[in-house]
């Protein structure tokens, strides 16, 4: 099928799998919407999208975690004249300060930026995709939501409300033409855990378990245009997901509460 004149919007395109998944979209013809803060990394990415693969790239600077980031995008592809096709809802970060020890703006931040922005873009964007009777949406969840939660982290829960969504509304959407996943990365190369400030701690953890974001944005994206719901990319997480999912509760509450690589 075609993709000229197919746009996609990627959030958190400034580093990491956001900007992989620019890269691969572009290099399928995709023209792009490049979404994140920091708008120089973004202009360098557009004209860097541009020159290798002849695609249109636009830049929109924008803070997803302000209540009013997810209508600043839009409206400012709306007066692009730009539909948007395929939305990749990417941009994240984990605090690594506890619950308790989090200011409240903080915790709205994050709540704002993963959760809330993640559901409005998908909200402003689907009447459109449900009109032209085509869209692909993936919104990044993670390993996280399918292991046991972490203490006094809201990235678990986060993350697992994305999982639940993404499925919700791809039952919803399909028979209209539009397939949403949700894309369950374990550890990938990114700027993540320098957020987050875990470097040392990631750094320790043995080679197999970490993937390129490239990798996992391949599988991902043919993921959503299979119509798959969940994509766990690469064999070990698959694997961890597998081991994981009998386990009982109580029994994965003492696994948290125990094994944090991050604590
Ligand atoms: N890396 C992993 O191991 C891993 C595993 C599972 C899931 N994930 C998920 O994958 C997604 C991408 O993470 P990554 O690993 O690629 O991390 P990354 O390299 O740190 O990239 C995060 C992206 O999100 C953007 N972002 C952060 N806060 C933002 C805000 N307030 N407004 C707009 N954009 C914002 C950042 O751009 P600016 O700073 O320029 O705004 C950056 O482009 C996240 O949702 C993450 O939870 C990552």
């Amino acid at each position: 099928m075609s993709t000229t004149g197919r746009t996609a919007l990627v959030t958190g395109a400034s580093a990491g799998i956001g900007a992989s998944f620019a890269h691969h979209l572009a290099a399928k013809n995709y023209d792009v919407i490049l979404v994140a803060r920091r708008a120089s990394r973004l202009h360098e990415l557009a004209s860097d999208l541009r020159s290798r693969y002849g695609v249109r790239a636009e830049v929109v600077a924008a803070d997803l975690s302000a209540p009013e980031g997810p209508t600043t995008v839009v409206d400012r592809a709306t007066e692009l004249g730009i539909p948007v096709d395929v939305l990749i809802n990417n941009a994240g970060l984990s605090s690594s300060t506890k619950f308790s020890a989090t200011p409240w703006n903080a915790v709205a931040a994050e709540l704002q930026l993963m959760v809330t922005s993640v559901t409005e873009l998908t909200h402003l964007v689907t009447p459109g995709m449900k009109d032209r009777r085509w869209g692909r949406i993936v919104n990044l969840s993670s390993l996280a939501a399918l292991s046991p939660p972490g203490e006094g982290l809201l990235y678990t829960g986060i993350k697992t409300y994305v999982l639940n969504m993404s499925q919700s509304l791809d039952m919803e959407l399909k028979p209209f033409g539009i397939n949403v996943t949700a894309l369950c990365p374990g550890f990938t190369h990114s700027e993540f855990h320098d957020v987050m400030g875990t470097r040392d701690a990631a750094d320790r953890l043995p080679r197999f378990m970490w993937q390129q974001p490239e990798d996992v944005v391949a599988e991902g994206w043919a993921a959503v245009m299979a119509g798959k719901p969940v994509c766990t990319p690469g064999i070990v997480n698959k694997i961890s997901a597998a081991a994981m999912r009998p386990i009982p509760q109580r029994i994965q509450y003492i696994l948290g509460r125990t094994f944090n690589p991050f604590k």
